[in-house]
């Protein structure tokens, strides 16, 4: 089974989005799976430095929707998604830094992020983004 299965209750209503959501999943899963597996380090590094560089470019997609939508909450959920970058950060550099066995705690850190964000901070922009005319 894989350690993260997209549901359709993930959905933010907005195919891109949910499309660079469900990419970020797999990548998640990948990871995961590696460690298991026990892959060396070069593995793992080039897929958390991979998954981070997605993951942010991912968040400035959303960041720039919000905005030029005039999406009310964007100052609030832009600061969620920096708290977010600088953990990963933190990570990737511990993995760069050959602390590579990563613990399962911090891929369901990652994991329950990713819904929590997704569920309650994502949805709230459905409305906001899809009656907007400048995607
Ligand atoms: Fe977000």
């Amino acid at each position: 089974m894989a350690f993260f299965s997209w549901d359709t209750k993930y959905s933010v209503n907005v195919p891109d989005l949910d499309k660079e959501h469900k990419i970020l999943l797999e990548m998640l899963n990948e990871l995961h799976d590696a460690m298991k597996q026990g892959k060396g380090k070069e593995n793992i590094e080039r897929l958390v430095n991979n998954s981070a560089s997605y993951a942010k470019s991912h968040l400035s997609h959303e960041e720039r929707l919000m905005e030029q939508c005039g999406y009310p909450g964007f100052q609030e959920h832009k600061k969620q998604h920096e708290f977010f970058v600088q953990k990963v950060n933190e990570f990737k550099n511990d993995v760069n830094q050959n602390n590579y066995k990563l613990s399962s705690e911090l891929l369901k850190f990652l994991k329950d992020w990713f819904v929590n964000h997704i569920t309650m901070v994502d949805s709230k922009y459905s409305t906001s983004i899809n009656n907007c005319k400048v995607k």
